[in-house]
């Protein structure tokens, strides 16, 4: 408790700090938005660019701060140093847990005014709203709807091999064997640590179901987390480890999906994301590959949502952030920028008229998911646990993947490291 009030108090001294400094050169900022983020990618950039676009729009100049790493663990540790040092940006990239951790913190904008002009209470998802606000205090805008448990496939590559759209996980295995034995690489993978715990999301949904995911990612329970299916969950991972070719090691999940997009590899088990990367090549949905639900998981949803989370800001540097906040949630925006990313709205009234395919096959999935129960926040990206738990499962997954160690084993050590964490 103590411990808590001196770091708020540490905090806001700091911000204040930070304030007065930035009033002696504000009017020259006064229009400045800085913008931490991990959107680095071609696809990613290209949506980024119709937020830039907008507030260029209304004069506002942008300030770019990228710091590449899915899951966003890197930018999380760049912008604790910012805020130590008493120099929090305008505005940064943030999902699930992380939001609610800055927003018990004391150190985040009020975004209040501008969320009752805009009536978000009434169009933003209750998932999203859990995590953007603390206390009745709106403290970050909503950008978009992402999920994890997606698989891409280059089409040209599927039809080649005879292979249709996989239903089961026997099925997708079988499919991926094949394109083994035409020596391609079945399954293009990134090995980074958020690249693993992103298949593992997909892979525990379709080993347990709904219940047991919530069970062992959201409630941490025990006897679910050293469970025999646990152990299969570990089981299909190594499986999919003997699926991926040598020199995955380390590879950006954007280059694993360019395997795909070129031909070099059947699949890429990612979120949606990874369709940015296809759009932004030129690949038309159902023609040049395919989007699926990971085989076994079709009706339930691993969501993830990116939100600005917005820091308090001297008062030079105050118009800028509302109205960044108030173009992110305009339905114009929503569009413009969600059809390029590959997710979906973060509005519940938006027409999916605009969107591909898999842009309209992910806005029915989230509202079916959400109607009954299935919409379930993402452990890889944040949704499910706080970040030192998360951790706690990346450290295993990762482990697991990547060297010798047994399920039995990894199922051990995960409920010892979860319960370490908690
Ligand atoms: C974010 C996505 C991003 C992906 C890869 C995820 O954590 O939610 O917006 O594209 O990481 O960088």
């Amino acid at each position: 408790m103590t411990a808590k009030i001196t770091i708020k108090k540490t905090f806001k001294g700091l911000l204040l700090g930070a304030a007065i400094s930035a009033s002696i050169t504000g009017a020259a900022q006064a229009a400045e938005v800085e913008v931490l983020h991990w959107w680095t990618s071609g696809g990613e950039a290209k949506a980024l660019g119709t937020l830039r676009e907008t507030l260029q729009g209304q004069d506002i100049t942008w300030k770019d701060m990228p710091v590449a790493g899915g899951g966003g663990s890197s930018a999380m540790t760049v912008l604790r140093s910012r805020v130590m040092s008493g120099n929090a940006p305008t505005a940064v990239q943030m999902m699930g847990f992380d939001i609610l951790d800055w927003g018990e913190q004391g150190v985040t904008a009020n975004l209040n005014d501008v969320a009752k002009a805009g009536n978000w209470d009434a169009v933003v998802p209750a998932a999203l709203k859990r995590f953007a606000k603390t206390n009745g205090q709106w403290n970050s805008a909503p950008v978009n709807v992402h999920s994890t448990n997606w698989v891409w496939g280059n089409k040209a590559v599927l039809d080649k091999l005879g292979v249709a759209v996989p239903t089961s996980w026997d099925e997708f295995i079988s499919a991926m064997q094949k394109a083994k034995a035409a020596g391609l690489t079945p399954l293009a993978h990134g090995g980074q640590a958020w690249q693993d715990a992103t298949v593992f999301d997909g892979v525990l949904m379709a080993t347990g179901g709904v219940d047991f995911y919530r069970k062992a990612l959201v409630d941490l329970d025990e006897t679910a987390l050293t469970s025999q299916t646990m152990e299969q969950v570990f089981d299909r991972m190594k499986q999919l480890r003997g699926l991926v070719d040598d020199n995955f090691s380390g590879r950006d999940w954007n280059l694993a999906s360019a395997m795909v997009i070129n031909g070099q590899a059947a699949f890429q088990m990612m979120g949606d994301w990874a369709k940015g990367e296809f759009l932004n090549a030129g690949k038309v949905p159902g023609e040049d590959f395919v989007c699926f639900r990971t085989p076994g998981t079709q009706g339930t949803v691993t969501f993830n949502a990116d939100q600005f989370a917005m820091f308090q800001v001297d008062e030079a540097r105050h118009d800028a952030q509302m109205k960044m906040a108030s173009a992110i949630l305009s339905p114009e925006f929503q569009i413009a920028f969600n059809t390029v990313k590959g997710s979906v709205p973060a509005r519940t009234d938006v027409s999916d008229e605009a969107f591909d395919a898999c842009g309209k096959k992910a806005m029915a999935d989230l509202k079916e998911a959400g109607a009954n129960d299935t919409l379930i926040g993402s452990m890889a990206h944040g949704h499910a646990s706080p970040a030192a738990v998360k951790n706690a499962f990346y450290d295993v997954i990762t482990a697991h993947f990547n060297g010798d160690m047994s399920s039995k084993e990894a199922v051990k050590q995960l409920a010892a490291s979860v319960k370490n964490a908690i």
